[in-house]
């Protein structure tokens, strides 16, 4: 949106050590900075800031950036946000935006999306208070929610499939823009219905205020339906990134450190908050994003994350709680017994009850080692061995204090002495099971997974990468082939890739992928494993490449032959 040129100035202004050193101490050490990472626990430094390049590096974890990679980490800007924000800070004025047409049909779409939607929640909830409504509110009453609560959260009712495409029309609304605001659909005769017909209506505001879609639950069960759904991708809304009761979470100022309860439902939020407990955020159904992560760093610094008892202890959850403590955040794990959802026992217990609860919470790392704990019986040595083992490597990556305290109690656990299991390697297996792919898709996912971990490596500028033995060639994905090629260019012109660059160039969901793609390996298996999965890449490359000159040699006039013979003799020679 703002000139290179006006990126530059920024930088050329600024100081990043200032700028950094606002939000942790730094110190200096010969020509360049250094501190302890704010983007994960370390008690020791590894974080420098060179002065030099204007850029930081942690070689803990891996971050790195320049300043504006830096304030949006630490402050969850957005690319543009940080600019302003830098710029105001260098006493420059902003320039004129160039103009893009299609940014600015976006803006105002999205704008009359958020009129149709504001419209839309107004008449949901003015059912609530209409004849047909009884089913609806009878239903409210079964869950004790009270009229504060209902108006708090802006509840409603759809009560049938018609009259809010009547009403939006009258208003004078077309039915594109109510389909691209996602509270219609299309029947199969072309007429267009309300989407949530015939369900409880429950609004998902944005901490900006404004109505960003829906969730509509069932009145009762039907075996047919899925019990809640949620307006589709819009340009307002989107599962991945939002976060339920956001708005409602902004509004409640707190002390350092700032508590946030993270729960699984729309009605964990909404009964935790009649109880009187108004900091609690739903991820509505999802394992934690990327996206969600950065939006919670922006408000809170200790996460309990309160699931269902069966849905937390599952890898793709634990992963997210990763990224998030991986971000600085601390996480305690409120354990739910009986099968209850925070919603059950707050209206069973009340807010005392919960938050005893909370003060009981576990740190991640123990409630980890408790996983592991309760898919082993200790009836035998050899599963006292499999538990130890699994335990083990949830303690990787601990620092050296930290492991002592955790080797003794699963010592104590197994029976085994510290000395012995100090002694192990640990397992390479992954912490939790997880189930095989496919037959069919394996080769695939191999592949896949080896060009995430590539670029993944390559992005976060890995030591053992070495960009010219890289090829876009070597990518089967499209989208993966223009991360390359923007890698590749950046390494040319001596920067870093930019974190929101991969976002642009990719569907949110295969970005956030490769964001990730390193969680699961151990950081020393690293290089081995980036060597491996290039090879693979590579080999794939050159058996579909023989593949096709093969038949292009069949195919071709006899004087284009000797060319494409001499392409085959220099693949052929290709080793990898
Ligand atoms: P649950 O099924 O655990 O919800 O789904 P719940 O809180 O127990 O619901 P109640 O108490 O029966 O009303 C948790 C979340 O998962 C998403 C929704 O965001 C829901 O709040 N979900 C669940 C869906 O998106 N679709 C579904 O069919 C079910
Ligand atoms: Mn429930």
């Amino acid at each position: 949106m703002y000139p290179d040129s006006f990126i530059e100035q920024i930088k050329s202004r600024i100081d990043i050590a200032d700028v950094i050193g606002q939000y942790i101490p730094v110190s200096r050490k010969g020509r360049d900075y250094w501190a302890c990472c704010p983007f994960h626990k370390e008690k020791t430094p590894s974080f420098q800031i060179r002065v030099d390049h204007q850029v930081y590096r942690c070689y803990g974890c891996g971050k790195h950036g320049n300043v504006f990679t830096f304030v949006m980490e630490e402050t969850g800007m957005s690319f543009v946000e940080a600019v302003e924000y830098l710029a105001r800070r260098a006493g420059l004025e902003l320039p004129e935006q160039t103009y893009n047409p299609e940014e600015a049909r976006r803006k105002k779409l999205l704008e009359k999306i958020y009129a149709i939607n504001k419209e839309t929640a107004m008449f949901y909830y003015n059912n609530l208070k209409s004849e047909g409504a009884t089913s609806a509110l009878t239903y409210l009453a079964e869950r004790h929610l009270t009229w504060t609560t209902i108006n708090r959260f802006g509840m409603g009712y759809s009560i049938d499939f018609d009259s809010l495409v009547t009403y939006l029309s009258k208003k004078g609304y077309d039915i594109e823009t109510m389909k691209e605001a996602g509270v219609i659909g299309i029947n199969e005769q072309g007429k267009p219905y309300d989407f949530f017909g015939g369900r409880l209506i429950i609004p998902i505001i944005g901490g900006n205020g404004k109505v960003l879609g829906f969730t509509g639950r069932l009145l009762e069960k039907k075996p047919d339906f899925a019990k809640y759904k949620n307006t589709s991708t819009t340009l307002a809304f989107n599962k991945r990134k939002n976060l339920f009761g956001i708005n409602i979470f902004k509004k409640y100022k707190q002390d350092s450190p700032r508590k946030m309860i993270l729960v699984e439902g729309h009605m964990d939020v909404i009964s935790l908050n009649q109880a009187g407990i108004p900091y609690a955020v739903a991820s509505m159904g999802t394992s934690l994003t990327i996206e969600q992560c950065r939006e919670i760093k922006r408000y809170a610094d200790i996460v309990y994350v309160s699931y269902d008892g069966d849905s937390a202890g599952q890898n793709a959850t634990i992963r997210g709680l990763e990224l998030l403590k991986g971000m600085g955040i601390e996480i305690k794990v409120v354990c739910l017994t009986d099968n209850l959802d925070p919603d059950d026992y707050v209206n069973l217990y009340g807010r005392e009850g919960y938050e005893k609860l909370m003060e009981q919470a576990l740190p991640l790392i123990d409630f980890k080692l408790y996983t592991v704990e309760k898919r082993h019986d200790f009836g035998s040595y050899d599963d006292k061995v499999k538990y130890a083992k699994e335990a083990l490597n949830v303690l990787q990556g601990l620092d050296d204090v930290e492991k002592a305290v955790y080797l003794e109690a699963v010592s104590e656990k197994s029976g085994l002495s510290k000395e012995v299991l100090s002694g192990q390697k640990p397992d390479s297996k992954p912490e939790t099971e997880q189930p095989a792919p496919k037959k069919e898709d394996k080769e695939q996912t191999a592949l896949t997974l080896a060009a995430r971990f590539v670029l993944s490596c390559m992005y976060f500028g890995k030591k053992f990468v070495k960009i010219a033995d890289v090829n876009g060639d070597f990518f089967p994905d499209e989208g993966h082939k223009k991360v390359i090629s923007y890698i590749i260019d950046c390494g040319k012109n001596g920067i870093y890739p930019r974190g929101d660059k991969l976002y642009e160039l990719l569907e949110e969901d295969e970005a956030a992928k490769i964001m990730d793609a390193q969680e699961e390996v151990n950081e020393v298996n690293k290089a081995d494993y980036y060597r491996q999965s290039l090879i693979l890449l590579k080999k794939e490359y050159k058996s579909k490449e023989m593949k096709r000159l093969l038949v292009e040699l069949n195919n071709v006039d006899e004087e284009k032959k000797p060319e494409i013979k001499q392409k085959i003799a220099e693949l052929t020679r290709l080793i990898f």
